[in-house]
Parts: structure tokens; C-alpha cells; sequence
């Protein structure tokens, strides 16, 4: 009698034991890993503090006159737009065919219609539930832009329009200006554009 109340008790202990290593229990304490693998490990986070350097920080500065990989551009003004000079680069660098231009619409209507719209006129809907209006990508100004102008301001943002140089990519940014272009080109499009065989189909 006495050894079985004796198992009995081993027996709750055992399970409470086992149970309390469960994680799935809401508790601020590590949970207990029998067999942590390779969960902990040494190391240093961003901003994180440390005794080994003189400054206490974890985090070090890149060393005076480098670069890291990422950041270098071997053609500056095919990532600025901006030539040499000061001036906006006058062409796309981006060769027009038909698959960029393509892409350039699959980007366009991914990031700027929301506001900008399908056709580049500004009546996105995020504008109609602002206060603001978005530039009409057809006003003579803008068309007027030299197409490193329009990179500039889809990447860097201008007033109250938003830069977009770190969701998009460079190549995809000028595959984007030139689809403005494209929709510019067709917003003053007469019918004398229009391939014969066509006329009969457009109003
Ligand atoms: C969040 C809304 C929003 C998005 C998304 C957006 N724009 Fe704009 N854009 C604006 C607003 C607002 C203006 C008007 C800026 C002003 O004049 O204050 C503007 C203006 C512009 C102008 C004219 C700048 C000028 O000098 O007047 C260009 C060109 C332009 N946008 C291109 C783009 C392109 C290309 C994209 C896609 C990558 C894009 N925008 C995405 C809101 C947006």
C-alpha cells in the first residue's frame, strides 16, 4: 500500500514536472529546452552594448574611405539621375523595348496608381480619401521633364509625393519612367497614331 501511494506521488511529480516544460503555458521565463541545440548563441544584435570596444558599442562604423558592396554604384547617375554636372541624365538608360515597357506597367500600376491612377492622371484612390491631389503626370511641366527628372522624383519623392527608391529597384524605377512615357505619349495621342486598320475600332 505504502509503495503504491509512494509510485502514485512519483508519478504526479513526474508529470507536473514534464508539464511545466511545456511552452505553450503563457510565461515570461525561457522555457526549459532539454536539449537547447543551437537556440542560444553569442552574439551581438544592432545597437546592442558591449564591453570589448573602447566607444561600448556593439554596432562599429565602416571603416574611413570604404564602401560596402552593396552600396557601390559603378554608374552614379544610372542609380541618381542625376549626371555629371548637377544636370538630370536627359534619356533613360534603359534600352525601350517592349518587354521593359511592360514591366514598367506592371510596376507603375503596383506603386503609383494607387495615387497616380492607371492612367496617370491623379484620381488614385488613395487621393480621394485625402486632401491632397497628386501632380497629373500629363501637365506640360511634367511632361516636359527630362526622363532623369522623373527618376529623381519617383525615388527621392518632391513635396508632398512619397520617395520610392528603397521598395523599388533601379531597373524596375527606370522601367517605370519609361511607361510614363508610354502613358504621356498615348494621353496626346491623335488619331493619326491609330494604325489604319484600327481607326474603325477607337471612337
Ligand atoms: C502616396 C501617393 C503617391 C504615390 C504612391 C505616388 N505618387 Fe507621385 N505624387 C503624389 C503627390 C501627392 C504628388 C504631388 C506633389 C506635389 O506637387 O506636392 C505627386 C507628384 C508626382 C510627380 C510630379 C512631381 C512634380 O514636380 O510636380 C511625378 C513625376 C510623380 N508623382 C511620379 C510618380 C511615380 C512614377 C510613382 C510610382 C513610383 C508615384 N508618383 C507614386 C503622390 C504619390
Amino acid at each position: 500500500m505504502q509503495t503504491r501511494r509512494i509510485t502514485q506521488l512519483l508519478l504526479v511529480v513526474a508529470a507536473s514536472s514534464l508539464l511545466g516544460a511545456c511552452s505553450n503555458f503563457p510565461s515570461r521565463q525561457p522555457p526549459i529546452w532539454v536539449f537547447p541545440d543551437m537556440k542560444r548563441q553569442d552574439k551581438y544584435k544592432p545597437q546592442m552594448h558591449s564591453d570589448f570596444f573602447a566607444d561600448g558599442r556593439a554596432s562599429r562604423r565602416p571603416v574611413a574611405g570604404t564602401l560596402s558592396q552593396e552600396m557601390y554604384r559603378a554608374d552614379e547617375s544610372l542609380a541618381t539621375g542625376v549626371a555629371a554636372g548637377n544636370t538630370y541624365l536627359a534619356r533613360n538608360p534603359l534600352p525601350l523595348t517592349k518587354e521593359n515597357l511592360l514591366h514598367g506597367q506592371v510596376k507603375f500600376n503596383t506603386y503609383c496608381s494607387p495615387c497616380h491612377d492607371r492612367t496617370g492622371s491623379g484620381r488614385g484612390v488613395v487621393p480621394s480619401k485625402a486632401t491632397w491631389v497628386p501632380g497629373n503626370l500629363h501637365d506640360d511641366r511634367i511632361v516636359n521633364m527630362v526622363d532623369g527628372e522623373i527618376y529623381h522624383v519617383l525615388s527621392n519623392g518632391r513635396r508632398s509625393m512619397p520617395g520610392y527608391r528603397f521598395q523599388i529597384s533601379e531597373q524596375d524605377r527606370w522601367a517605370i519612367v519609361a511607361y510614363v512615357r508610354a502613358l504621356q505619349r498615348s494621353w496626346r495621342g491623335t488619331m493619326t497614331d491609330v494604325p489604319a486598320d484600327s481607326q474603325a475600332k477607337v471612337r
